[in-house]
């Protein structure tokens, strides 16, 4: 007989429009102006990031896929963990592959995906729970950013972070989330990370503005989320998607412009915005790594590497990091 999931609510009812208001205040009202990247993904953004994993042009996630698929049942073994834990995990379609080598080594009692997204959540939770009946499935909606300190504890746990999701944070915001999250693991714990590795401005861009418009129309909705959460009057279509590498940074910037001048009104955050014509606002930032540097990136958080695996191409890597 499957069991249900445990659903553990870490975010408090207003988290979405307090949190969204005060992000909106200091990201808009500042140059560049910004947006906090979590907020795109309620369900119409989830559903189209779906859709982008699918996309020819989007190789991070196929990539990600055959590392997984080829070495899952070696990082079952390394990490000896008895308890699996995903943060970001959307829909945790990736980590079904490190579940069925772990399940097959009889090893996990525990599996914790952890995601804002609560409807995709649940839905993953269901579905992995029907599949892995022997296997405890608690499902954490909780932000990754605020709170790693009650992430289910016990057993030897491995933190799966994957996605290259690390790389929408900036620089000190993945010092502060490595240190975080290294402070909360016991000795013997494990972190395994994916990230996209850096590689020609033509692919990447391409995976950031495919033929079929749909990253595009996953940027734009970001402004669809603050209308609808702080009553704001965004006009979605006044704004071209403009995404670029930025090869100083390493990043692919993905910004939304202005196409005229335009006052925007959000009474939630007690803002109102005078846009000039061709004025940007950036959505995202998606950081692309070499494997020294995210080696350095986790040692500097009291997390050395012990392994690391890429795809065939180089085109992305998965790290295993032991908390000493
Ligand atoms: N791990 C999946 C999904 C990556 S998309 C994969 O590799 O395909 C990023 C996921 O992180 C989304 O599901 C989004 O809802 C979640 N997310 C973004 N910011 C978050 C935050 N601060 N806390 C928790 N989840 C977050
Ligand atoms: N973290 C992944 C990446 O940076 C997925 C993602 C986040 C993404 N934001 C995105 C993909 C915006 C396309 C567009 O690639």
């Amino acid at each position: 007989m499957s069991q249900t999931p445990r659903v553990q609510v870490l975010l408090e009812p207003d988290w979405a429009s307090d949190s969204l208001a005060a992000d909106v205040r200091r990201g808009l009202s500042t140059y560049p102006r910004t947006l906090p990247p979590r907020w795109l993904y309620d369900d119409r953004g989830s559903a189209l990031f779906d859709e982008i994993t699918r996309l020819p042009e989007y190789y991070p996630f196929t990539a990600e896929r055959s590392i997984l698929e080829a070495h899952a049942d070696e990082i079952a073994a390394a990490s000896g963990a008895t308890s699996l834990i995903e943060l970001g995990s959307g829909t945790s379609e990736k980590s079904r592959i490190l579940l069925d080598a772990f399940t097959r080594t009889g090893q996990l009692t525990r599996f914790a995906p952890v995601d804002v997204a609560e409807g995709t959540l649940r839905q993953a939770a269901d579905e992995i729970a029907a599949r892995h009946p022997g296997v405890e499935v608690v499902a954490v909606v909780a932000d990754f950013t605020l709170h790693l300190a009650h992430l289910p504890s016990g057993g030897r746990r491995m933190v799966a972070f994957l996605g290259g999701t690390i790389g929408n944070l900036y620089r000190e915001e993945r010092a502060a989330f490595l240190g975080a999250l290294a402070d909360v693991l016991e000795p013997g714990d494990s972190v395994l990370l994916g990230t996209d590795l850096v590689k020609s401005a033509d692919r990447l861009i391409a995976a950031y503005d495919d033929a079929q418009g749909v990253t595009e129309e996953f940027i734009r909705n970001s402004l669809v989320v603050v209308n609808r959460e702080l009553g704001a009057d965004f006009d979605p279509a006044a704004f071209s998607y403009v995404p670029f590498w930025d090869p100083h940074m390493e990043r692919m910037d993905l910004r939304l412009r202005a196409e005229v001048p335009q006052q925007v009104t959000i009474p939630g955050a007690d803002l109102v915005l005078d846009l000039a014509m061709g004025e940007e606002i950036r959505i995202e930032i998606s950081t692309k790594f070499r494997v020294s540097r995210i080696a350095e990136e986790l040692e500097a958080a009291g997390l050395p590497v012990s392994r690391v695996w890429t795809d065939a191409a180089g085109d992305f890597a998965l790290t295993l990091a032991t908390r000493t």
